[in-house]
């Protein structure tokens, strides 16, 4: 894994279609809230399977660490020893580096009745507020301070509440319901949202000894608990590295199997691909995608579970680029997540932006470039774009894929794409 000093580069020579089977890692987006549940116990450890290794769950481990945790790895597994009351203050060099260190807000405000977080700010693709996460834990009796860029959140006992969230954010009822499992009485989330990630850290939670219904539902009624136990916990499969890599068997036009996934977790993909007249076949856990096809121009619009992940947008940009006739996608997640687009048409991509639009234009074909990743998913776009390209695609700080995608050089290699690494000092390159 690179430094943030140090990014580095994929060069692609593209053309080749992928074929072969790829497994799927763990869910980053699963293993990142499960892992700030551990704070949550007394004494123990909780025992985590199938842990995908990647920069943003080092960057938790060195959190929780941060905060009196042991962690421990081995391979995809992970031990997280918690002994005692755990620290209330977080270190703003780790929350800088990632947003989703803002999920030990709600197990530490549980725990420890205070915390303090430097406010993750906005990131590539939006200013990503935490209000709905603080008007939640406000209802369960908190108070909040903003002060120097940081909240200071105090609670003596929090207390069950009834809580409607405006919008499902994935964060907020991750944070609220992990305040609520040691809560005083019960409390309700409406209007929670509803992403598989979350059923994960229902159950995560449930296997400690919380009372949790609803999970799937929406509506999340917990009862609290005077405490929680020790537990092993298994990760899900990561539903967006999947549909990555069965995205990158459309773009080539090749013959992939994604194996270990959970196909129902991407049935809003999986019906936009069969409109692309893309066959993908589903047996058991596997996914196979086969199709020598050009796909078919789509409108394709993101929404929180079970709609569309935004975060498959860029890639199904990328796919997008090169379908017959013109695409719409409308991004209704992030304010301005379509950094992406200006690089994928340096690749000769046709796309037009008004506001949260996008028109693609599709091409028959594209051309290799020099390009920059700006974000996860937008570099993983770009990955696709140079597959499928004419000639050679130099993708360029490529730390950002590092974030949430597992040996991704080695896998697309071992499907047979044509892709070397290489170092890059991005303050040499900057000069
Ligand atoms: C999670 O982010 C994921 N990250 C994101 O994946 C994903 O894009 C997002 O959910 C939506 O599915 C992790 O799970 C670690 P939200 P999160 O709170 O929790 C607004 C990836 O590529 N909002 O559901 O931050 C917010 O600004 C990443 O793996 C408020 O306005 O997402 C955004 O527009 C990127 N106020 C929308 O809701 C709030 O208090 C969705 O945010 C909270 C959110």
């Amino acid at each position: 894994m690179k430094t943030n000093q140090e990014s580095g580069f994929l060069k692609i020579k593209g053309g080749t279609p992928l074929k072969g089977k790829v497994k799927v890692q763990g869910s980053k987006n699963a293993a990142l809230p499960v892992m700030a549940a551990a704070l949550l116990l007394d004494n123990g450890e909780v025992h985590l399977r199938n842990v995908p290794k990647l920069l943003d769950v080092q960057t938790m481990s060195d959190l929780l660490v941060s905060l009196g945790a042991v962690v421990k790895r081995d391979d995809h597994t992970m031990t997280i020893e918690i002994e005692g009351e755990p620290a209330w203050e977080t270190p703003s060099s780790l929350v800088r580096k990632m947003r989703a260190s803002s999920l030990v807000l709600g197990p530490l405000l549980a725990r420890c009745g205070r915390v303090i977080l430097p406010l993750p700010g906005g990131c590539a693709i939006g200013s990503r507020p935490m209000d709905l996460h603080f008007k939640g834990l406000s209802k369960m009796g908190a108070q909040i301070e903003l002060d120097k860029g940081a909240v200071i959140a105090r609670a003596d006992k929090l207390v069950g509440a009834r809580i409607y969230l405006d919008f499902p954010s994935v964060g907020a009822t991750e944070n609220l319901l992990m305040a609520a499992v040691l809560a005083k009485g019960e409390t309700l989330i409406e209007n929670a949202a509803r992403e598989p990630e979350i059923d994960n850290l229902v159950r995560a939670l449930k296997s400690m000894g919380a009372a949790i219904e609803g999970e799937g539902t929406g509506i999340l009624r917990v009862r609290g608990q005077k405490e929680l136990n020790p537990a092993t916990i298994d990760i899900i499969p990561d539903r967006i590295e999947a549909a990555t890599y069965l995205l990158a068997g459309a773009i080539t036009r090749g013959d992939i199997t994604v194996k270990g996934v959970v196909a129902e977790h991407l049935n809003a993909l999986l019906a936009k691909l069969d409109e692309a007249g893309i066959e993908v076949i589903n047996k058991e856990n596997e996914l196979r995608v086969n199709s020598p096809a050009r796909p078919r121009g789509l409108t394709v619009k993101t929404m929180p579970y079970p709609g569309f992940s935004t975060d498959l947008q860029p890639q199904m940009m990328a796919l997008l680029s090169l379908a017959e006739g013109t695409s719409v996608i409308y991004e209704t997640i992030f304010e301005s997540r379509f950094l992406h687009a200006s690089e994928l048409q340096k690749m000769g991509a046709q796309i037009e932006l008004q506001g949260n639009t996008a028109i693609i234009h599709g091409q028959s074909s594209l051309i290799g470039a020099e390009v920059y990743a700006t974000d996860l998913r937008g570099g993983a776009a770009l990955v696709l774009a140079g597959l499928a390209a004419e000639g050679e695609t130099v993708v360029y700080d490529v730390h950002h894929l590092d974030r949430g995608y597992e040996n991704m050089a080695e896998k697309l290699i071992l499907l047979g794409a044509e892709v070397c690494e290489g170092k890059d000092n991005i303050k040499a390159r900057k000069q």
